[in-house]
């Protein structure tokens, strides 16, 4: 698979089949994320690779209602996190958290590479889970990865949006709403 097949299969699934969590496949992971850029080369991202089912059932009281109901079926879950002093701060421009989603795309593409479903979240309690994973106070948890196969049987826990959204690409802004050329204003034509 080449990169753009792999960006355009992405999706953020919510249906879920088990996979077999081996050492390989957590290596093979960490190891995009390794050699994603950096400034300066600071490398701030760090990750908690979660699985195994007592491991999994850990964390998932610290995520929101809403996707508890899906992640519960994740082999895999990544917890991704980092702080401020951990990467370039040029002019007050912080630059950990775009660092540490580079990474984090890495590893999404990566596992969609190899036929796996990487859905990155936002909806959790980032103190409880903190807690639960040991992290620093001092970092910021920035997102869970959730990973596992497709399931070609819709997750009937799911809300309508979301069933909808297993079955379609969330739409997307056109072009010119977010490309400009030369200028601020001059948007791309379509
Ligand atoms: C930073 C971030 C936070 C997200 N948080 C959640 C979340 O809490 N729950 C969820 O179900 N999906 C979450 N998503 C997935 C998005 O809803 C999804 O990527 C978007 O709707 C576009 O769909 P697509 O990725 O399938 O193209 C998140 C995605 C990102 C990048």
């Amino acid at each position: 698979m080449d990169v753009i097949e792999a960006i355009n299969k992405r999706r953020a699934y919510r249906s879920f089949d088990p996979i077999e969590v081996t050492e390989e496949l957590v290596h093979d992971l960490a190891r995009v994320a390794q050699i994603a850029p950096s400034c300066f080369n600071s490398q701030p991202w760090r990750f908690i690779f979660i699985y195994g089912k007592e491991n999994i059932e850990t964390i998932l009281p610290a995520l929101t209602k809403q996707n508890q109901v899906w992640i519960k079926h994740a082999s895999l879950i990544v917890a991704v996190f980092s702080k401020v002093d951990e990467d370039c701060v040029i002019k007050e421009r912080e630059y950990y958290l775009f660092d540490t989603g580079l990474a984090s795309a890495f590893i999404i593409l990566r596992a969609t590479e190899l036929g796996l479903v990487a859905h990155p979240i936002a909806g959790f309690d980032e103190l409880k889970a903190k807690q639960l994973l040991k992290i620093p106070e001092n970092m910021r948890l920035i997102t869970f990865i959730n990973i596992g196969k497709k399931s070609d049987t819709v997750n009937p826990e799911l809300s309508e949006p979301q069933k909808l959204g297993e079955k379609q690409r969330p739409p997307r802004n056109s072009l010119s709403d977010f490309v400009f050329i030369s200028q601020y204003g001059d948007a791309i034509n379509e």
